[in-house]
């Protein structure tokens, strides 16, 4: 009792701190805010782009004239303490006000450690590691000058075709809201005035990976229900974290662009979910809302303003329009006092107002950018992202006393090793499979052939070297596919390393056909006839089509872009000196007519019957994917034993235990990640045949054998209804626990008022 009344006193006292802590900021700000003119409220509300690299047409001029006039918020692309400095200087030292500048950044997967793409981060199925990466990627992000990044990016996406999804957690708004909160607390700690912690930004806000058809920046449509239980909850899991940033998305909501929509940021975002952040723009996702037909420039800088975005990214439709928008009465004043001052808060929150040079040290730079210890994380996470899709006769792990080939444009590669956004990154710090075999086994010790260039269709090549692509072209294909099939004849068994380049994922790198390219899948054709066992390790950013693989190759190894220690973690596993554990957190479709594929669907009226033609079904192929959402294996086998209830029904506050006992019935240690789904069976909407609700990782010794236990509750069983009420209906469900969202054991229970 004395216990509990203490935690009630400690959370009254930290409530009362917060309140006197907001009261101070309110206090500075509004003073502050007396004396700006409105063209430096404006001014605030405006982000320019210096350095780097752009991703869209405008490129921001005479930003540090702007900021000595008062009219910049914040600048992004602009990293490193010194370059850091000079603009915060002019800021603080040469503008009227004095008002320091936010200095923002696209740290995606890492800063200067780069960890594996987010995509594969997600297949690790682990919140904690996750976070871990975050708060190294926001220490030497910190360390770097920045105090704000443009993550996470929390988008649902089913389509393999938007080449976006190697920056997101994947299909499930359950993972992907434990990974979107895991990665806000990373940022920003508990406390985001420390000097190594950053603000966080969600993003796309909202649906962007709803594209259709796959092609980046397309067209959404949606309904509510569709919205509010699948795509938006990790949107809301960031809010609800604490993000102190939301930025909006390209596409339209609802016929209206996410940046004027006013149901989506201010109805949605700020009166239900409670966000007090402040909301920044894409990259001149404004100025884009003439193209998608909204208006001119006035018009759609006032829609903007009006609809509740804040910041405008790079466009400058903000600083050119607003005082004209406010003072001819389109734009309420209030309106923009509102944006200036979130803006205002995010900088005091960050300790900018106390020091405006807090995240710009030198000496930090040094000592803790990719130290050993953030190598070894990178290393580690890069082990557990990676993903074993096949492996007859256990052709894995391998014995470094065979005869071994390594062929592939990749094997030497490290250009594409740390994938796309990964910005301050350095890719020539990027260890290779080969260097990482070499580290570990010596020199000359495997055969080896590049087997074809990464790229051979000219027009592609072309497009991904004009955005630092690097992609070489040694000898003429025949050349090196015949060195390829001499050296695998001299071998006991090939390890092909293929996939995609880093700029085939990312922004702007939709395909419609997810294959390996041709070259590519000529090479291991050509390989197959040397009749020696092939194990395909796979660097790519998004699910592909691999039936051709899946029937022929021995084993595959999805490694993604693994980042900084991509080749250490893949010669680890190769060589069984680490098992795999990875789990899709998407799925791998058999071909491209079946995207948009997820786990999480609807059953139909007509759900598939075998035999029987007026159901639900392909003529060409088969309704299940080639790798279902869950899926990935390990060089040990795992057993689960029946389902235990401890209850047949609940109601009201009662909890229902979930337990059964997993075995590792194989010949290694290793780690299962145990996962737990439920289906409404009865709803007054239709409801999802599976929906994740938990998962636990399980680490088991060779014939060990653990219990693994859950807890369900109403609110497990909740679902946004028809009305868009957040409510459990009474009824039977189903509830499986399986090592996948396919192969599960299942049992039954009921709800009741
Ligand atoms: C455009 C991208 O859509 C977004 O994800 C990114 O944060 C901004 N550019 C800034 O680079």
């Amino acid at each position: 009792m004395a216990k509990k009344w203490l935690v009630v006193i400690t959370i009254m006292i930290a409530v009362q701190a917060n309140a006197q802590q907001d009261s101070k900021m309110n206090q500075f700000i509004s003073s502050l805010m007396q004396k700006m003119t409105l063209e430096e409220k404006v001014g605030q509300l405006n982000l320019p782009s210096i350095g780097f690299d752009v991703t869209g047409p405008i490129l921001s001029e005479g930003v540090e004239d702007k900021i000595k006039k008062g009219l910049v918020g914040g600048v992004f692309n602009t990293y490193t303490p010194a370059a850091v400095r000079k603009l915060q200087d002019i800021a603080v030292k040469e503008s009227r006000l004095k008002i320091p500048l936010l200095f923002g950044f696209d740290v995606i997967h890492g800063h200067r450690t780069i960890f594996p793409i987010s995509l594969g981060l997600s297949a690790s199925w682990d919140p904690a590691l996750i976070e871990r990466t975050a708060r190294v990627a926001a220490d030497e992000a910190s360390a770097d000058g920045l105090n704000w990044t443009f993550s996470p990016m929390v988008d649902i996406a089913r389509d393999p075709r938007w080449g976006r999804v190697s920056e997101g957690s994947g299909e499930d708004p359950y993972l992907g809201s434990r990974i979107a909160k895991a990665m806000v607390q990373g940022y920003q700690g508990n406390d985001l005035s420390k000097d190594n912690t950053i603000m966080a930004c969600v993003k796309h806000f909202a649906l962007y990976g709803a594209s259709e058809a796959g092609r980046d920046y397309n067209t959404v449509d949606m309904s509510r229900v569709r919205m509010y239980n699948e795509y938006l909850p990790p949107y809301k899991a960031a809010v609800n974290a604490g993000a102190g940033s939301v930025m909006t998305s390209f596409n339209e909501i609802d016929g209206v662009p996410a940046s004027a929509n006013k149901w989506l940021l201010t109805d949605l975002l700020r009166k239900q979910w409670g966000f007090n952040g402040f909301v920044v723009t894409d990259y001149t996702a404004i100025t884009e809302m003439i193209a998608h037909g909204m208006g001119d420039e006035k018009k759609v800088g006032e829609l903007a303003l009006n609809a509740g975005v804040d910041m405008d990214m790079v466009g400058e439709i903000f600083l050119n329009h607003g005082v004209e928008l406010v003072r001819s009465g389109r734009v309420p004043m209030a309106q923009v006092d509102a944006a200036c001052r979130r803006i205002l808060e995010a900088k005091y929150k960050l300790g900018l107002f106390a020091d405006p040079y807090r995240y710009i040290n030198e000496e930090r730079g040094k000592e803790r950018i990719m130290t050993a210890d953030k190598l070894a994380l990178s290393k580690e996470a890069a082990i557990k992202s990676m993903v074993l899709l096949k492996n007859a006769n256990q052709a894995l792990p391998l014995s470094a006393g065979k005869k071994i080939a390594f062929i592939g444009p990749l094997v030497k590669d490290q250009r594409n090793l740390i994938g796309s956004w990964s910005g301050a990154g350095e890719w020539k710090k990027a260890t290779s499979l080969w260097s990482a075999l070499e580290q570990k086994f010596g020199a000359n010790k495997f055969l080896y052939a590049k087997g074809c260039n990464l790229v051979d269709d000219e027009a592609l090549r072309k497009s991904l070297n004009e955005h630092d692509g690097q992609i070489a072209t040694d000898a003429t294909p025949e050349q090196l596919l015949n060195e390829a099939v001499q050296t695998a004849q001299q071998a006991d068994v090939v390890v092909a390393v293929l996939g995609e380049t880093a700029g085939m994922s990312g922004e702007a790198a939709s395909r419609s056909m997810i294959g390996l390219l041709n070259n590519q899948s000529d090479l291991l054709h050509a390989l197959k006839k040397t009749g020696k066992p092939i194990i395909l390790v796979l660097m790519n950013g998004r699910p592909l089509t691999l039936e051709w693989e899946d029937k022929n190759m021995d084993a595959i190894l999805e490694a993604w872009f693994s980042g900084t220690q991509a080749g250490p973690a893949m010669a680890d596993l190769l060589f069984g000196d680490a098992n795999p554990s990875g789990k899709l957190s998407m799925t791998f479709p058999r071909n491209v007519g079946q995207v948009p594929i997820y786990y999480n669907a609807k059953n139909t009226g007509r759900p598939f019957t075998e035999g029987q033609k007026y159901t639900t079904q392909y003529l060409d192929v088969p309704n299940s994917p080639l790798y279902p959402f869950g899926y990935g294996l390990s060089y040990t086998t795992f057993s689960y034993g029946d389902l235990k209830l401890n209850k047949t029904s609940i109601s009201g506050n009662e909890k229902l235990q979930v337990s059964l006992t997993v075995t590792n019935t194989g010949n290694y240690d290793g780690t299962e990640t145990v996962q737990l789904y439920i289906r409404d069976l009865v709803g007054t909407i239709t409801r999802p045949v599976k929906e994740l609700k938990g998962f636990q990782k399980v680490s088991l010794k060779k014939g060990e054998s653990r219990e693994v236990n859950f807890t369900l509750g109403v609110d497990d069983l909740k679902f946004y209804n028809g009305n868009l009420q957040w409510a459990a209906e009474p009824g039977e469900f189903k509830v499986f626990v399986g090592g996948n969202s396919q192969e599960v054991k299942e049992a039954g229970f009921r709800l009741v008022r």
